[in-house]
C-alpha cells in the first residue's frame, strides 16, 4: 500500500529545526560531557519554568518519570500491595509504572465525552489500601484536575499525573504537570516535546521530591557509589536535552498548530456521523497530541482510509482491566470504557501536517459515508 497521508512524519519536523538541531549535536560532540551535564541542567530548568512548577528531573523515559514519581513521593511502598487509580484507557505503560514500582494498577471508569478519567467514578475503587490517583491527560487533553484533587485530599491520596500526552496543555490557566503532587512526561519522539530517542521527566511543585528523583535516577546512590536505595538507571543524555532545549522553544507554535488543525477536522467532518473530539473553551487548552474519532464502523472506515493512502491508528486497541497483566478478579465493571473502546480510532494530526492534507482525509470520510 502506497501511504500518502502518513500518521507521523518526523523529518518534516526536522527540516523545520534542521540547523538549530545539528548546531546543538556539534556543540555536545565538542563539548564531551554526554551524560546528566550542563545540557541535562539547563533544560531542566527551563522545563520546569514551562510548566510552571518548582523543579524537573529528566530521566530516560516516561514510564521510568511515572515509577520514580510513585516511587519518591512515597505513595507505592514495595510489597505492601500499595493501590494507584487511573484510567483503562491508556497506553500500558501508565499501569506498567505502577507495577514497576510496586504497586497494584486499579482502573475506574472515564468519562464518556472526554474520554478521561471520571471523578465521580473514583470513589466506587477507593479500598484502604489506594495510596494515589494517577489521572492520564489523554490525548492532550487535560482530566477534570479540580475534582480529581478534591476526591485525593478528602482521602489523603497522592496525585501523580501522566502528562506524558499533554505538554503544554492548560487548564484553567495551569499547565499539565503543576496540579498534582508530581507529574511524568515522556519525550518519545512522536511526543508534542520530543526527542530524537527516549527521554523523560518528572516535575514537581516539591523541590525535595525532585531530589529523591534525582538519586533514584542514578541507582539510588545518595553519596557516590554507595548503595542505600533501590533506584534504578534512568538518566536523560545531553545530547537529547540539547535538541529538546531547541524543540521547546517550538512547543507553543507547534502545539497552536495542532489546535488549528483539529478545529478543521471538526469543522469539515461536522454533520458527519462520526464523533468528533470536543474543543474546550477559552481559559484551556487541549494540545491534541492525537485526533481521535469515534465511528461505529471503525473497521470498515479505517480500510477505506487505507485504501487511498490514509494511515490511521487505534490508541488504544485494548483496555488495559482486560490485560493479562493487570487483570484481577475483583474490578468492577467499566461501562463507558467498554462501550467506546470498540469505536475509537486517530486521524493523522501534527504540527507539520498539511491543510490539503486534513482536507483529503476528511473529504475521504465524507465519500466512506455517501457510500454506507
Ligand atoms: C499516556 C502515556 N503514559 C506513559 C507513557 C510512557 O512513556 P515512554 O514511552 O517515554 O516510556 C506514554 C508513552 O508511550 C504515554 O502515552
Amino acid at each position: 500500500m502506497n501511504i500518502r497521508i502518513p500518521f507521523h512524519d518526523l523529518k518534516r519536523q526536522n527540516k523545520e529545526i534542521e540547523q538549530e538541531t545539528q548546531a546543538c549535536i556539534a556543540d555536545v560532540l565538542q563539548k564531551g560531557s554526554f551524560i546528566l551535564g550542563e545540557e541535562v541542567d539547563r533544560f531542566e530548568n527551563e522545563w520546569a519554568e514551562f510548566c510552571g512548577v518548582a523543579a524537573a528531573a529528566g530521566v530516560n523515559n516516561g514510564t521510568d518519570a511515572l515509577e520514580l514519581a510513585l516511587t519518591a513521593s512515597g505513595a507505592v511502598r514495595r510489597g505492601k500491595q500499595d493501590e494507584v487509580i487511573t484510567s483503562p484507557l491508556t497506553a500500558g505503560y501508565t499501569a506498567l509504572a505502577i507495577v514497576n514500582a510496586g504497586g497494584v494498577p486499579v482502573f475506574a471508569d472515564i468519562d464518556r465525552h472526554t474520554l478521561t478519567l471520571d471523578p465521580n467514578a473514583l470513589e466506587r475503587v477507593i479500598t484502604p489500601r489506594t495510596r494515589a490517583i494517577m489521572p492520564v491527560h489523554l490525548y492532550g487533553r487535560m482530566c477534570d484536575m479540580q475534582a480529581i484533587c478534591e476526591t485525593a485530599s478528602k482521602y489523603n491520596l497522592v496525585v501523580i499525573e501522566d502528562a506524558a500526552q499533554a505538554h503544554g496543555a492548560i487548564l484553567a490557566g495551569k499547565r499539565a504537570g503543576s496540579f498534582g503532587d508530581a507529574a511524568a512526561f515522556s519525550f518519545y519522539p512522536t511526543k508534542n516535546l520530543g526527542g530524537f530517542g527516549d527521554g523523560g521527566a518528572v516535575v514537581s511543585n516539591n523541590p525535595a521530591l525532585v531530589d529523591s528523583v534525582k538519586i533514584l535516577r542514578q541507582g539510588g546512590h545518595a553519596a557516590a557509589m554507595q548503595s542505600d536505595k533501590a533506584g534504578l538507571n534512568s538518566r536523560l543524555d545531553e545530547v537529547q536535552a540539547a535538541f529538546l532545549r531547541v524543540k521547546l522553544k517550538c512547543l507553543n507554535e507547534w502545539n497552536e498548530r495542532r489546535r488549528r488543525f483539529a478545529a478543521l477536522y471538526n469543522q469539515l467532518l461536522s454533520g458527519t456521523s462520526l464523533k468528533t473530539p470536543l474543543i474546550p473553551g477559552n481559559l484551556d487548552s487541549h494540545v491534541f497530541h492525537l485526533y481521535v474519532a469515534r465511528h461505529k464502523k471503525r473497521e470498515i472506515l479505517r480500510e477505506h482510509l487505507l485504501s487511498r493512502g490514509i494511515e490511521t491508528l487505534i490508541h488504544y486497541p485494548f483496555l488495559l482491566h482486560r490485560q493479562p497483566l493487570f487483570r484481577r478478579a475483583e474490578q468492577p465493571s467499566l461501562p463507558v470504557a467498554e462501550s467506546v473502546a470498540g469505536e475509537i480510532f486517530s486521524l493523522p494530526l501534527y504540527a507539520q501536517i498539511s491543510r490539503e492534507e486534513i482536507q483529503e482525509t476528511a473529504q475521504t470520510i465524507l465519500e466512506f459515508e455517501k457510500k454506507i
